[in-house]
């Protein structure tokens, strides 16, 4: 007799997890299979987010931040610290302590909620129609077993992009696994992709001490964001000591040699270039990771990246198998991984109980971005280029840090928030932020747009003074032409 769920979740990241979590809450009986081992050949679940992903780079964001602080910042503040210096096995030993710390508490967390989880490659081999239920492979060096479930939700995440003439080694050539678990500051860091993972990672050991250059292939710089935003970011990042990005760049060629990595490229003007740099990251995108799921056995569609086909509520082509996260169409990210997997919990117990189906869909619109460099940048909802293409009328208004009383007390005055509301209904249509801690900041532009409020709404609301959250009140202000401190 094989052991029978009502839900089985292969992929136990922010999108797996969460979604066991939830469809136990609702009584189901729900088992998460997980494939991750990590560096010490151990089981490990929070998938790419908890073990090298969010967690551990904004661990390493933290730390180094603070380096560079007390180094090149803290002088203006009357304080000055001679012979500051830096370990960098403590440094990666707290982040990796953080790390094992949100792995285990997932563990506990399916304790708790009585998730069933086990260890090992999850495979779908095929659908008994007699019984309603998909048959599961589970795979592990131990032992093989197999399992059925009602409903299957796939939520194996992505993996690094490749460049074919650069394999990662993760001693020369790295990947955000080894960006994350340096143990000793390149003099020169190379890196491919001026994407977040390598603005990100780029920081980290800029920061540090590395000289950092990018090189980017298309010609423009942060594609995605608001182009005021990346703008102003080419321009601060321009004046970092130690960093360099050049865009419009072709990689050509990528050559370990002895104990340096050499990367040749033609530039923005079509000239020939040679990098060497010590060690080489590569952060050119990731792709959705379906390898052994048995897709192409059981007819699971994907589209021709390689992303499996689901409807907005998470349906794949295939009876009661959903797909969430970065596997799935859309962004990239945690939180967008984890509401799916909610979404679906939620959408399976609906029809369980009720034999009908519920839309349960996301709105993708109202789903905040961050870049945790710094300063840093986040944003929700439409930006101006968009608005434009759309040919939606909206009118802005913008503020910006260095007139705040509070970003002047943390000495952190780069920036502005700008926001974008339709110009007949004042609806706010989207909000970008480059500045200090705008990481936290943008919850309220999600909330407001997740309300449908008008940039009148937010600019009636009192912000605490001081505050950092009043330079978004004087944005709110600014829409309609009345700031009351600039
Ligand atoms: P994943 O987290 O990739 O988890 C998938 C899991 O499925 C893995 O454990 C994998 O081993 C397992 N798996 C795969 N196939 C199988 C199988 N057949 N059987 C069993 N198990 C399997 N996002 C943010 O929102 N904020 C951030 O600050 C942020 N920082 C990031 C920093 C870095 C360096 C990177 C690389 C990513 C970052 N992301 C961030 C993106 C975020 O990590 C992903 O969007 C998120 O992890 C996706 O969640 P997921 O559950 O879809 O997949
Ligand atoms: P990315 O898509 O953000 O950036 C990749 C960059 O590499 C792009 O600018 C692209 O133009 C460039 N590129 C592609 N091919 C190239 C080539 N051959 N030569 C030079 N440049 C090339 O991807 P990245 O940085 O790898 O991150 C992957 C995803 O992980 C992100 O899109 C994001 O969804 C997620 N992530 C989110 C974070 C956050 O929320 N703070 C942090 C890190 C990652």
């Amino acid at each position: 007799m094989l052991e029978t769920f009502d839900v089985a979740i292969i992929g136990a990241g922010p999108g797996g997890y969460v979604a066991a979590i939830r469809c136990a809450q609702l009584g189901l009986n729900t088992v998460c299979i997980d494939e991750w081992k990590n560096s010490r050949g151990k089981a490990s679940l929070g998938g790419t987010c908890l073990n090298v992903g969010c967690i551990p780079s904004k661990a390493l964001l933290e730390s180094s931040e603070n380096y560079f602080k007390i180094q090149h910042k803290i002088s203006a503040h009357g304080i000055s610290a001679e012979n500051v210096s830096v370990n960098i096995p403590t440094m990666i030993a707290r982040k990796d302590k953080i790390v094992t710390t949100f792995t285990a508490g997932i563990t506990s967390l399916f304790k708790k909620n009585k998730v069933k989880s086990m260890h090992g490659r999850g495979t779908l081999l095929n659908r008994e129609e007699s019984i309603n239920a998909w048959k599961i492979k589970v795979d592990n060096s131990d032992a093989t077993e197999t399992i059925e479930a009602k409903h299957v939700i796939v939520a194996t995440g992505s993996i690094p992009r490749q460049l074919s003439f650069a394999p990662v080694d993760n001693e020369m050539i790295l990947d955000n696994a080894g960006a994350l678990a340096l143990m000793e500051v390149p003099k020169r860091l190379g890196v491919i992709g001026a994407g977040v993972i390598g603005l990100e990672m780029g920081s980290v050991w800029r920061r540090l001490g590395a000289e950092v250059t990018i090189l980017e292939a298309m010609p423009g710089f942060l594609m995605a964001a608001d182009e005021q935003i990346a703008k102003e970011a080419k321009s601060i990042f321009a004046k970092e000591p130690g960093l360099q990005i050049n865009t419009g760049v072709n990689i050509k060629s990528v050559k370990v040699s002895g104990n340096s990595v050499v990367v040749g490229y033609g530039d923005s003007n079509n000239q020939e270039q040679v990098m060497e740099v010590d060690k080489l990251i590569v952060a050119i995108g990731r792709i959705p990771n379906t390898i052994g799921l048995g897709l192409e056995e059981n007819g699971l569609s994907v589209d021709e990246r390689g992303f499996i086909i689901v409807d907005q509520n998470c349906r794949t082509n295939l009876t009661n198998v959903y797909a969430v996260g970065d596997v799935v169409r859309g962004p990239m990210l945690a939180h967008k991984a984890s509401e799916e997997g909610v979404a679906v919990a939620e959408m399976i117990k609906h029809l369980e109980t009720n034999q009908t189906s519920v839309d349960e869909a996301i709105d993708f619109n109202t789903i905040p971005w961050v870049i945790y460099t710094a300063p840093e940048i986040a944003w929700v909802g439409k930006n101006e280029q968009e608005l434009r293409a759309a040919g939606i009328a909206y009118k802005a208004g913008q503020f910006p840090f260095i007139a705040n009383g509070r970003a002047r007390a943390i000495n952190e005055t780069s920036g502005f928030i700008k926001i974008l509301a339709d110009e007949k209904t004042d609806r706010v249509l989207g909000v970008h932020m480059i500045g200090p801690h705008v990481s936290e900041l943008i919850s309220e532009a999600v909330m407001a747009m997740k309300f449908s409020a008008s940039s009148q709404d937010i600019a009636c609301i009192v912000h605490a003074h001081p505050s950092l959250s009043e330079v978004f009140h004087e944005a709110a202000l600014g829409v309609d032409k009345r700031t009351l401190h600039i």
